[in-house]
């Protein structure tokens, strides 16, 4: 089996100071890959600013005979997001892989759910995976070489109540990821994303409960970042050159997601009417035969 390695890579991992990002850093930081630490240290609510996450992370490796350094620019603003690329450059000379996974939390019912609150989750999700791979991808296209992996989630893929804006945040990062697959392909640049799930501060933040009883903590002993940063190194490597997935990961499970299109139902004449759809519901929603489309022209080309 070829090890996966990263000699000479450089990556940049947002939100690597603290919890999964920084499980990220050290596991790639191991296999050789030059990290930058891109964490302003913000609360889980994105409040706030702090230093030392990111440049604990960096000391630690380089410390360890690695190599590392921190950035602690706001990941969701331009600058931030170039201000992160322009270190790998000044600091390594390339930049070869970048993880989006800064993220923030918060949880409401829906009628609930504070404007600013959720307009701080696109942010802090959505626009700081944007502001950093976007001028990493103009980076990685000049080297003809280049991966990225979004940090999407269950609880957005799949749903979990009183998480909209965390749920309609994390999801987005699908659709960056099939844009940047697409658009980076010719220029060898892959887009994956990991759905990814271990007891960090931010799911602390949801289930404080459950870490005041035995058995919850039993159960968050189970949800370990050391689980999810293999998978992560993987996605980021060169060893991976699939696009497009998306894997599951926690607990030492590894599973793909599909999206995916039924069969469906074609009316003869290429008229639908509401009656039709009612009528032929159950061959509309078969998963037997489920196509999975790598584009909007694949799944137009179903039809053709
Ligand atoms: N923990 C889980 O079970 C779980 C499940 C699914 C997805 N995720 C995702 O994994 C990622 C990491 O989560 P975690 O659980 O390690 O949380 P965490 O709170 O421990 O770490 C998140 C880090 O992101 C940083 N950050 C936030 N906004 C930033 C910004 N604008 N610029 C730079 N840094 C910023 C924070 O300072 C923090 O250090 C998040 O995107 C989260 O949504 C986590």
């Amino acid at each position: 089996m070829n090890r996966v390695a990263f000699a000479d890579r450089v990556v940049l991992v947002t939100g690597g100071g603290r919890g999964l990002g920084a499980a990220y850093c050290r596991e790639l930081a191991s296999r050789g890959a030059a990290v930058v630490v891109h964490d302003n240290g913000s609360d889980t609510e994105g409040r706030g600013h702090d230093p030392a996450p990111a440049r604990n992370v960096a000391a630690a490796i380089v410390d360890g005979g690695g190599r590392a350094v921190a950035c602690v620019a706001d990941a969701s603003t331009e600058s931030g997001g170039r201000e992160a690329v322009d270190l790998a450059l000044s600091e390594y000379g390339r930049l070869d892989a970048v993880i989006a996974n800064a993220g923030i939390i918060h949880d409401d019912s829906f009628e609930e759910w504070p404007t600013d609150r959720f307009e701080a989750l696109l942010r802090h999700h959505l626009l700081a995976a944007f502001h950093v791979v976007r001028p990493a991808f103009a980076v990685m296209k000049d080297a003809g070489y280049g991966r990225v992996v979004f940090v999407s989630s269950a609880a957005g893929v799949f749903g979990q109540p009183r998480l909209a804006g965390y749920a309609a945040a994390k999801t987005g990062m699908l659709g960056l990821m099939n844009a940047v697959a697409l658009e980076g392909a010719e220029f060898g640049i892959t887009a994956n994303a990991i759905l990814p799930m271990a007891a960090t501060r931010m799911a602390l933040a949801l289930m404080a409960d459950a870490a005041d009883t035995a058995d919850g903590r039993e159960f968050l002993d189970t949800l370990r970042v050391d689980q999810v940063a293999p998978v992560v190194a993987y996605l980021a490597s060169e060893s991976c050159d699939r696009t497009q997935l998306v894997l599951s990961a926690f607990r030492g499970r590894v599973a793909a997601l599909q999206i995916g299109v039924t069969r469906g139902w074609i009316s003869e004449n290429g008229m639908v009417s509401a009656e039709d759809v009612a009528t032929h519901l159950d061959e509309i929603t078969d998963t037997d035969d489920l196509m999975v489309p790598s584009s909007i022209f694949d799944e137009m080309a179903y039809l053709a």
